[in-house]
């Protein structure tokens, strides 16, 4: 199938590049000309595990490149729209100014038997009023909402969980089947349904991830003042099958491009629906995650005999989450920024996430080698869980730092290890 990708972002620019890897004709368009200029080099514009290989051999096989010009879209007879919805600079509603100039801008090329395919994360009711947009060209729309977790993108794209086609028109289900083809044959479920319940399925999934974060973390509060272990409590309540342990991580709370601008925009969606009351407990579940992030601090504070003025603090990790080059609302890079404004000397060391780290906050010291950071630190304090953090041997990290404090604020290093290397131990939910 020939198709083209509207915005080359993050799921843009994964997106292209499997539906090429999968034997499609693809081209990506974006306005960003420095983008284009890498992605059509091959590189990938942000750290994903496995996209520079299929990048490579998608731009090899010669099916698939990318532009600036909109022109190029001409021979495409499906339209994938992947720019971002991000949220709004004075409240929490998405801006969807580049979904509806990306629209505005494939009117031109597209007419009868074309299939428009919006995946960016929108408001329920977007789809319906952009398909009145498009009808005029006799081209139809449908929605089907993108499930990609960073890190893994390139793996959900090709082989996602499940799919789900919001349609008006019965026809584009026949082609949406042709696009998943390779996923279909694999047995993934497929949904057909309405453009409002494909648009509330996204968001939903995502308020529902971040309500188990937060409940766990949650919990976590109540375990610091009864002396409990969130971790167990998690293991426990994880057997239940109903329940699951998965997304049960307590720590320093979610972050990222999608979880906190989704739950955000949701309440704001569903306020001006006049059903606010229906997710007023979304504001709690992002109060209580950006507490936990306050919480690191004050164990910080607390492990320094009540200042860090003028401590060395070093800080394992800037990214949201592990995998990931992102800092965009990152727990991570906000407890350092946390611990700079109280005065500490913060070192920050992360595999991935430094240049983007220090492109928002440059007033941090950053270093990727974690022995730098680690040299004389009166404390540590993990907020990312990468591998390389989580398999450093207490008693080697003992020899660098001035003092033996470690805060964990991921729950993702052994306790035990590294009290017998003789560290005093705190964690979110556990000591
Ligand atoms: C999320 C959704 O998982 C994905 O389906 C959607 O398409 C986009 O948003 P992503 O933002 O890539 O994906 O990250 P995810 O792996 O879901 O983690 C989100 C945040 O939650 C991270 O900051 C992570 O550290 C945090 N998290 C996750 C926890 O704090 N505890 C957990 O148990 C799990």
């Amino acid at each position: 199938m020939r198709m083209s990708v509207i915005g080359c972002g993050y799921l843009g620019a994964v997106h292209a590049a499997a539906m090429a890897e999968l034997g499609h004709d693809v081209v990506g368009v974006d306005v960003d000309e420095a983008k284009i200029a890498l992605l059509s080099a091959g590189k990938a514009p942000f750290f994903e595990p496995g996209l520079p290989e299929i990048l490579a051999s998608a731009l090899a096989s010669g099916r698939l490149r990318f532009t600036t010009d909109m022109a190029a879209v001409d021979d495409a007879s499906v339209h994938f729209i992947a720019v971002g919805t991000p949220q709004t600079k004075d409240s929490y509603a998405a801006d969807l100014t580049y979904v509806d100039a990306a629209v505005d801008a494939l009117l031109p090329y597209i007419g009868e038997g074309d299939l428009v395919v919006g995946k960016s994360t929108v408001p329920v009711g977007t789809a319906a009023r952009l398909a009145a947009v498009v009808a005029p060209t006799g081209a139809s729309l449908a929605w089907n909402p993108e499930f990609l977790r960073e890190g893994y993108a390139v793996q959900d794209t090709i082989s996602p969980d499940r799919l789900v086609y919001g349609i008006a028109d019965p026809s584009s289900v026949d082609v949406l089947d042709e696009v998943y083809a390779t996923a279909l044959a694999a047995g993934a479920p497929r949904i057909v349904t309405d453009f409002a319940t494909a648009e509330l399925v996204k968001v939903a999934a995502n308020a529902f991830l971040a309500t188990k974060i937060s409940f766990i973390n949650a919990m976590a509060e109540i375990a610091e003042v009864t002396g409990a272990d969130v971790t167990q409590l998690a293991d426990a309540i994880g057997h239940d099958t109903r329940i699951g342990r998965r997304f049960l991580g307590a720590g320093v709370g979610f972050g990222g491009g999608c979880l906190p601008k989704d739950i955000r925009a949701f309440t704001a969606r569903a306020e001006e629906l006049g059903r606010g009351e229906s997710v007023a407990f979304l504001k709690e579940v992002d109060a209580i995650n950006l507490r936990r992030r306050q919480r690191v601090a004050d164990l910080a504070v607390d492990a320094l005999g009540g200042s860090v003025n003028g401590r060395k603090i070093a800080v394992l990790g800037v990214t949201f989450k592990p995998h990931s080059d992102d800092v965009r609302d990152s727990p991570a890079l906000d407890v350092a920024v946390r611990l700079k404004g109280l005065g500490a000397e913060v070192v920050v060391t992360d595999p991935e996430g430094i240049d983007n780290a220090r492109l928002r906050h440059p007033q941090l010291i950053y270093t990727s080698v974690a022995e730098e950071a680690l040299r004389a630190a009166d404390l540590v304090v993990l907020v990312t869980e990468w591998p390389q953090f989580t398999s450093l041997d207490p008693r080697e990290v003992g020899e660098l730092v001035r003092h033996r404090r470690v805060i964990d604020g991921r729950n993702a290093l052994d306790p035990t290890a590294w009290k017998d290397a003789g560290f005093t131990y705190a964690g979110l939910g556990r000591s």
